[in-house]
């Protein structure tokens, strides 16, 4: 099994994602870590546990990391997420507890303790807690396996401003930050995002599994679509964060290039781009895996087989 991390801001797509990880055996999550992205922290966090419990494990750390963007003040998502993050259906408060530990240092924790290069992180919002985690405790930047992340496009551009990606607009500078680390980095961003696509048959693939977790996931994809569908005239809501679970589980249905990618963050007009070499016209080293296409059948064909287990 691997063990990985999820750093996450639910979000409807963050919570497919983690359901997705839990039905996975391939996987082991060491803990939960939320950030303030498309709706503050004190939800994200909550939403994080409403997650962990519907998944039956509660059992599960889930931790509060960072409120607030290293240098600017926070941008939310709530056109698209609603105001909990997890509109749709009626969710119950969680029991669970949150961790009294803060997000950061359970993540320098975790790196320390186990054995150097056998944690994977999965960021799925805004990059805060990986940037901060790294700026305090550089030395744990050589122990991590690989980040596995949701952010940043290229061809697909922008979803917040016309050139950039929400998770990367929201804290550019921790962006920035990660992608200069060092640390082998693999990229999903809207390009590919897009191409996981809900349609009415495959919304209707989660309903038929008959449980808890195939009707939420059903309400929040309903929920999550209307927003791409008037905005973006595509046929459903593109599944985003749950392409950094499947790629750690079949990174075959994936194809990409190694390739350099910077972050903008200076200009007020393309501020949180990612520069993306993807033609190789520069000479700057390579520092990430961006992926470009996916096998959107294979993708819902093992979202579906994973809830089944949940
Ligand atoms: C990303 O932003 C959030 O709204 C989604 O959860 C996803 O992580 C897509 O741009
Ligand atoms: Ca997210």
């Amino acid at each position: 099994t691997r063990k990985i991390i999820i750093d996450t801001d639910p979000g409807q797509d963050d919570a497919v994602a983690i359901l997705l990880a839990l039905g996975s055996p391939e996987l082991e999550v060491l803990g939960l870590t939320a950030v303030a992205g498309n709706v503050p922290l004190p939800l994200t966090q909550k939403n994080a546990r409403i997650v962990c419990e519907l998944a039956g494990r509660p059992d599960l750390p889930v931790f509060a990391g960072c409120d607030r963007p290293l240098r600017h003040p926070l941008v939310t998502a709530e056109h698209v997420h609603g105001k909990t993050g997890l509109d749709g259906p009626q969710m119950a408060d969680p029991v669970m507890p949150l961790q009294e530990q803060h997000g950061v240092d359970f993540i320098i924790d975790t790196l320390r303790a186990e054995p150097s290069g056998t944690v994977t992180l999965c960021p799925l919002g805004p990059l805060t807690n990986i940037a901060t985690a790294f700026a305090r405790a550089p030395d744990i930047i050589e122990r991590v396996q690989e980040i596995v992340l949701m952010g940043g496009a290229y061809f697909q551009v922008g979803n917040i401003t016309p050139a950039a990606e929400f998770n990367i607009y929201v804290d550019p500078e921790a962006a920035m930050a990660v992608f200069a680390s060092g640390v082998p980095l693999v990229v999903a961003p809207l390009d590919v995002t897009h191409k996981a696509l809900t349609t009415a048959p495959r919304v209707e693939a989660f309903r038929a599994l008959g449980t808890e977790v195939g009707r939420m996931v059903a309400a929040w994809t309903d929920f999550f679509e209307r927003f791409d569908k008037e905005k973006y005239g595509s046929a459903g809501a593109p599944l985003h964060d749950p392409c950094v679970i499947a790629y750690l589980l079949k990174p075959e249905l994936f194809t990409g290039r190694f390739i350099n990618v910077e972050i903008e963050v200076n200009s007020p007009l393309t501020r949180g781009m990612t520069v993306a070499d993807w033609w190789r016209v520069t000479d700057r080293a390579p520092n990430a895996l961006f992926l470009g296409d996916l096998d959107a059948e294979g993708f819902f064909a093992l979202l579906v087989e994973r809830l089944a287990r949940l």
